[in-house]
């Protein structure tokens, strides 16, 4: 489903190039649950970026369905980013001054969704993580792991095939990042959404079917799938 070929980003700063990643090639099924693990500065959230369509490499190609990001248009990137893709940040970038309502069904205003397609969404998606009854509060004045949950139903709401979420869990205490954890594995396990998770937490990596460690811009190593822990296996 996505795949990379001697995928290479390299930074310039002060005249300097920093190669971050140095000819990745990894491929992630439809139905897998992933984690990017690897040392702080290693390149996880970079190489997540690159997946996502989020960044451009510097050499090397990523694919989509066998659909090479290099040669589609701005236009077909947007598209791909908002119908099929979903993000989860450690930072959640929530719109406080916002109700959860509004910040939840901006992708779908994004895609130009109407509005009468707009409240079940919303509210389905809002449901299946547990905050049905908080659609018209402010999002500045939930917790740490609502907020995250209101994240979760952001990226879930468009019915993507991939959820990618960059260190989910980094701004949450243990307990609360276990119910985000649960829920972001469930995606996969329930609902067969690919799920590319960017972890240094090891609790959460040893959850996910596979990792994938990262080690001087290049692949350490690729964990075999337990077949107990691989979600695709009724596709
Ligand atoms: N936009 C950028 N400009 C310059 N350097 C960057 C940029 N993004 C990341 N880097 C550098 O690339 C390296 C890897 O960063 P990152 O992918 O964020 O690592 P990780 O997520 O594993 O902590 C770091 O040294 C970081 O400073
Ligand atoms: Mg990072």
């Amino acid at each position: 489903m996505l795949e990379t070929q001697g995928l290479c980003r390299t930074f310039t700063s002060d005249a300097i190039d920093y190669e971050v990643l140095k000819g990745i090639e990894i491929t992630i099924k439809k139905g897998e649950s992933v984690a990017i693990v690897g040392k702080s500065g290693s390149g996880k959230s970079t190489l997540m970026h690159l997946l996502a369509c989020l960044d451009e490499p510097t050499s090397g190609s990523v694919s989509f369905e066998g659909r090479d990001y290099s040669r589609m248009s701005e236009k077909q990137r947007d598209r791909l980013r908002n119908e099929k893709f979903g993000f989860v940040f450690q930072q959640f970038f929530l719109n406080g001054r916002e109700t959860v309502y509004e910040n939840v069904v901006l992708p779908m205003r994004i895609r130009g969704a109407s509005e009468k397609d707009l409240k079940p969404r919303a509210l389905e998606a809002l449901e299946s993580v547990g905050l049905g009854d908080k659609s018209e509060k402010r999002a500045k004045d939930l917790s740490g792991g609502e907020k995250q949950r209101v994240c979760i139903a952001r990226a879930i709401v468009g019915d993507p095939d991939v959820v990618f979420a960059d260190e989910p869990t980094g701004n949450l205490d243990s307990k609360t990042s276990r119910t985000i954890e649960d829920l972001l594995l469930d995606l996969n396990r329930e609902n067969g959404i690919t799920v590319v998770i960017v972890t240094h937490d090891e609790d959460l990596a040893r959850k996910c079917g596979r990792t994938i460690d990262l080690k001087d811009g290049r692949v350490r190593g690729v964990e075999p799938v337990p077949a107990e822990l691989f979600a695709g296996r009724e596709q």
